[in-house]
């Protein structure tokens, strides 16, 4: 009898990714278990304070290290008496990372050390729990149990900073590293851009027609000689703008550990990170790359506290800086107050309008709307990217380009990209911002890549048609090996060649414009009531209405490891592969929109033979491992 039993889920560990917790918890409350769920990034001992209360302990590592998380488990299980207790172990345990046995000993019950069904999870759990007796069911005494990590929301206000709060921040965000002092002189700063290659401008020329849709690879290494080296390579391939991703210990605003990396790159002569340590090389040497390449640069990042990064960008010529409060929160950490991120964020915005407004120097500011990239349906994006381009011209900025990742549904990515750019800039004029420039930008599929070479080749292939369709003024590509590793300077010269090859045929590759124009219909409407509703429950402020509608649910991103996301909101693909809602959640949507939600979820159940709403997750987990298991005929999903 498995009904009432009660599971405490979460994570251990550093990694944010939590697409598999996400999708465990729904079906283990769809099939009758109370969830109790930590989320990720726990300790050991997180567990061990709330196990007495629970039947069963889920634990998921992902990143490889769990021995090293584990390391107290023997002797918390011994410390605390939990011998009713079960305990799991799955996730991604690595394989020179202890055997199964080790885990046995440890004092697990099952370990499951790589990826498993979910119906052999149920079934597992089914058989182990048949015959024990639910512990009882306290809510009141859970809620006191449970971590007290969980910051309050707090307050925001969309206000037009003004210049004594911003110059007393900035002098102490010029001197949370050495190379900030470098950035200081914002004159001087806005002298060196206007003589460099711009962002705005060229995607200015783009939008006119000047010149065709911007491919964007991306890159990112230790050290400056070879990161000029793999931009001038990128240039040769005919590439017209530029970015480096940012090194991961830069994205924590760990700067000591950057320099050691640094150090490290130097003597090995290899990158030992994963990106370009922007904050470290200061403003010096970003002018050198600038000065050497002669393209417009940006910032690619997910940093938490990202004004420094701005500061030291802009100064050494980057016209172009990716982030936002909510693309930069809610998918990467786990207890960053959208508060918290908002105010960050508007420093970074006001800074940026500050260029323009007293240099008429005009920066681009991108958002991340990919998001966590899994099965993201439209709306939740553009609503997003929405949210963002507000609080970023409320501070003075004139140039935003919003992104979107393709999802595989050829009319419904096109539709994406178009209602984003028409309803924002529709937004945008009714609210009298009439000198904003309105850019789209099309991510090729970001959620996990197909491992097999002709899949990748073709998925990389046929997502530059449907960019093309779109009309999106930049694509930011993928190279062949991305479900291995970061693309040396030939895979991403393939991925180049691929989209170019895929740009060529675009033409003539049929579009089903009937089909653009439903899709579009639905997402204009979902749009709508989605952004009515939070600015409404914000009294018409962006910011306040950012954090309370997340507190809320009124916006919820599918799969984020952030406790200030609902995550009641579920998404599977229909039939055709287009992304719909499973669950709404507390999603502001009218009564017909969800109708033809429901409508292609029934069509796709009825398809796959799930006969009962408890099996839904069985749609969402086939989803999720259809692209990287290679599981479909072809890119994209609808043809
Ligand atoms: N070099 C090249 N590509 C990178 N990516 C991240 N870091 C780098 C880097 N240093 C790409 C990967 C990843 C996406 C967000 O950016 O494709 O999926």
């Amino acid at each position: 009898m498995k009904q009432g039993h009660t599971i405490l889920l979460g994570g251990i560990g550093g990694d944010s990714h939590s697409v598999g917790l996400t999708i465990l918890r729904q079906s283990l409350s769809a099939h009758g278990y109370h969830v109790r769920y930590l989320g990720t990034q726990n300790q050991v001992s997180d567990f061990f304070r709330m196990a007495g209360m629970a039947n069963l302990v889920m634990i998921s590592s992902m990143d490889g290290h769990a021995r090293y998380y584990l390391r107290e488990f023997p002797s918390l299980k011994r410390e605390f008496e939990t011998k009713d207790t079960l305990w799991y172990l799955g996730g991604n345990l690595g394989s020179n990372n202890g055997s199964e046995r080790d885990y046995l000993e440890m004092g697990f019950n099952r370990v499951f050390l790589n990826f498993i069904e979910l119906e052999t999870v149920l079934n597992t759990l089914a058989r182990d729990l048949n015959g024990t007796e639910a512990v009882a069911n306290y809510p009141a005494l859970w809620e006191q149990s449970m971590p007290a990590t969980h910051s309050l929301p707090g307050t925001a206000s969309d206000a037009l900073l003004d210049d004594e709060t911003f110059e007393s921040a900035r002098r102490e965000v010029l001197e949370q590293w050495k190379t900030g002092s470098g950035a200081r002189g914002l004159a001087s700063n806005a002298q060196f851009l206007l003589r460099q290659p711009s962002f705005p401008r060229i995607q200015a020329q783009t939008r006119m027609g000047q010149s065709k849709m911007l491919v964007q690879p991306r890159s990112g290494v230790a050290l400056i000689g070879e990161q000029i080296r793999l931009f001038k390579n990128f240039k040769r391939a005919g590439v017209k703008v530029l970015s480096y991703q940012v090194d991961s210990l830069t994205r924590n605003n760990n700067y000591v550990g950057a320099e050691e990396a640094i150090r490290e790159s130097s003597l090995s002569g290899t990158s030992t990170i994963n990106g370009f340590p922007v904050v470290n090389h200061g403003v010096t040497g970003l002018r050198r790359i600038a000065q050497q390449i002669h393209l417009p640069l940006q910032t690619r990042h997910s940093t938490r506290d990202p004004r420094l990064l701005a500061e030291i960008s802009y100064a050494g010529g980057v016209t172009s800086f990716e982030g936002g409060a909510i693309c930069y929160n809610i998918p990467y950490y786990k207890d960053y107050p959208l508060a918290e991120s908002v105010r960050k964020w508007q420093y970074v915005d006001y800074l940026t309008g500050l260029y323009h407004k007293r240099f008429g120097v005009v920066l681009d500011r991108e958002f991340f709307g990919t998001l966590t990239a899994t099965l993201i349906p439209p709306c939740i994006a553009i609503v997003t990217n929405i949210l963002e381009t507000l609080l970023a011209v409320r501070q003075g900025v004139k140039c935003v380009s919003l992104g979107y990742a393709e999802q595989g549904h050829r009319s419904q990515d096109i539709a994406a990209i178009r209602m984003m750019g028409e309803i924002t800039s529709e937004i945008l004029d009714n609210m009298g911002y009439k000198d904003v420039q309105l850019n789209t930008v099309f991510h090729q599929y970001m959620a996990a890549f197909p491992p097999c070479q002709d899949r990748a080749d073709e998925l990389i292939r046929n997502s530059a048609v449907t960019a093309a369709h779109s009309g999106a003024t930049r694509m930011i590509g993928k190279t062949p090996v991305e479900a291995f590793r970061i693309p040396t300077l030939t895979d991403n010269i393939t991925g180049i060649e691929l989209i170019h090859s895929g740009l060529a045929a675009a033409a003539d590759c049929y579009v089903d414009e009937a089909r653009v124009a439903a899709e579009c219909a639905v997402i204009r409407r979902e749009v709508e009531a989605i952004f009515e509703s939070i600015i409404l429950c914000g009294h018409g402020d962006i910011a306040q209405g950012v954090v309370t509608a997340f507190a809320k649910g009124l916006i919820d991103i599918p799969f984020s490891p952030s406790v200030h996301n609902c995550g009641e909101v579920m998404t599977t693909r229909d039939v055709e592969g287009a992304v719909r809602f499973l669950s709404f959640g507390h999603l502001q949507l009218d009564r017909e929109t969800r109708q033809f939600h429901d409508d292609k979820i029934s069509e796709r159940r009825r398809a796959e033979g799930i006969h009962s709403p408890s099996q839904d997750p069985i749609l969402v987990e086939r989803d999720v491992m259809q692209v990287a298991g290679c599981r479909y005929n072809h890119w994209p999903l609808s043809q």
